[in-house]
């Protein structure tokens, strides 16, 4: 009979060995961040519905994605898609001493189309700065979210990067593009024909053929920029190269959320397919915050999907689950039926060696192949011979050499062994 359940479309669930490799990523992302000062936020993952709205009414993770619902109590709540607006309302919320400094992992949902490398629910690592204009941040984001990349080991990953302009010099970009866009309209794909005007920065981001011939030769924001726009983008280019974070200018880079102002940035992985490419990406959100009714409070960060990340490092070969799963140490086979098993596990465990064992009283030929399945070091076998003896045969896994051991000289002989 086929299961009842299963996990909804587009929402998977994440068992070992993956879920060691998404455990390490998330500790390694964690080690990398905190050297720099950034600690760890949790935000509800559910939220006001409004809150997301701020994020950009225009773009297809608002209009088009949400998960949101009316609670028995008759409010409007959703889903969290995505961690930048979670994370500046509760900087607004809390006023924390500025520049705030906060990393997250957490999962995020968006009713997509579910395809390779794109699905419903998926999860972030990320980091958000807020309460500084500092270009250096800006370089400092940037290089981190670069460096966490290399430390997994990846190779094939390109730096998009672009300057969105902000307040001052959007609006009169805003008019340039919509005189360009005007005459165009008919070439447009369906959805923007209609509402261009909205939004005409989001026809640069549509992926559809009529779009991407039609804007081809658009203006382009960086060349509209006002003079404290071009000083902050020149700080920035020049701290990344000091910094050896090689960037390719892209000029057509918008990004999905319509908060961006000044530096935004994409890292697509080249080893991946073009379409889901994108491991991460981010930028400032100078705005974002009196949309929300705070104060003027700049800020930036990115996010990173997990999921993608490990379809790059597939693709690269890199930090597979092999290389990060934590190996057990001991297996325990009791053939005698008695409480070795239960009573050498706890020992072993208690004095810091990680230990599993086998149950239901098995045949000693099931309970080797379950130990070979635990992937564990180290074989420990009682049988009636070894229990008159108080001692264990200690089999090692690797060479199947065999040797007799006292339980009295376990731990020593195990240390010995582990190399610990
Ligand atoms: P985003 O570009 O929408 O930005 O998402 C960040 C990353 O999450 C993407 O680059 C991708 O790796 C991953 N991702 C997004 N959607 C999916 C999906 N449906 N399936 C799998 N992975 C996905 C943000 O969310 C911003 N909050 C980033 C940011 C932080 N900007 C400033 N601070």
């Amino acid at each position: 009979m086929p299961p009842t359940f299963s996990a909804l479309k587009g929402m998977a669930d994440v068992l070992p060995p993956d879920s060691a490799r998404f455990e390490a990523l998330v500790a390694a992302f964690a080690n990398h961040v905190q050297r720099a000062g950034y600690g760890l936020v949790i935000t509800p993952v559910l939220e006001s519905y409004g809150l997301f709205t701020r994020v950009g009414e225009s773009t297809d993770i608002v209009k088009k994605e949400m998960y949101d619902f009316e609670t028995k109590g008759g409010d409007h709540v959703a889903l969290r898609p995505e961690g930048t607006a979670p994370v500046m309302r509760a900087f607004l919320e809390h006023h924390p001493a500025a520049p705030w400094k906060a990393w997250y992992v957490a999962p995020n949902f968006r009713y997509e189309r579910p395809q390779a490398g794109r699905y419903r629910l998926h999860h972030q690592v990320g980091i958000e700065a807020i309460g500084t204009d500092d270009p250096d941040i800006d370089v400092e984001v940037v290089a981190l979210q670069a460096g966490f990349y290399a430390a997994l080991g990846l190779t094939q990953v390109t730096l998009l990067l672009n300057s969105l302009g902000d307040a001052q010099c959007r609006p009169g970009y805003r008019e340039v593009l919509l005189d360009f866009l005007r005459p165009k309209r008919d070439q447009l794909c369906g959805d923007h024909q209609e509402r261009f005007e909205e939004n005409p920065l989001r026809v640069l981001d549509c992926k559809k053929p009529p779009c991407r011939d039609a804007t081809a030769d658009a203006p382009n924001q960086v060349d509209h920029l006002c003079d404290d726009c071009v000083i902050h983008f020149e700080r920035v280019k020049g701290g990344l190269t000091a910094l050896k974070v090689d960037y390719v200018l892209e000029p057509r880079l918008v990004r999905g959320l319509d908060y961006y102002t000044r530096t935004t940035f994409e890292f697509a992985a080249t080893s991946l397919d073009a379409a889901q490419n994108a491991i991460g990406g981010g930028g400032r959100y100078d705005g974002l915050a009196e949309a929300m009714g705070g104060g003027r409070t700049p800020g930036i960060g990115f996010g990173s999907g997990i999921e993608r990340i490990l379809l790059a490092c597939d693709a690269e070969g890199v930090f597979l689950a092999e290389h990060v799963a934590p190996a057990l140490d001991a297996f325990v086979i009791d053939t005698t039926g008695g409480d070795m098993a239960l009573a050498l596990t706890t020992a072993l465990r208690r004095v810091g060696f990680s230990a599993d064992r086998a149950f239901d009283n098995r045949s000693m030929k099931a309970q080797l192949k379950a130990a070979d399945r635990s992937g564990a070091r180290i074989a420990l076998i009682v049988g009636t011979d070894e229990r008159e003896k108080e001692a264990v045969t200690l089999r090692d896994m690797t060479t199947k050499d065999q040797e007799l051991v006292s339980l009295h000289d376990l731990p020593e002989e195990l240390r010995k062994r582990l190399q610990r």
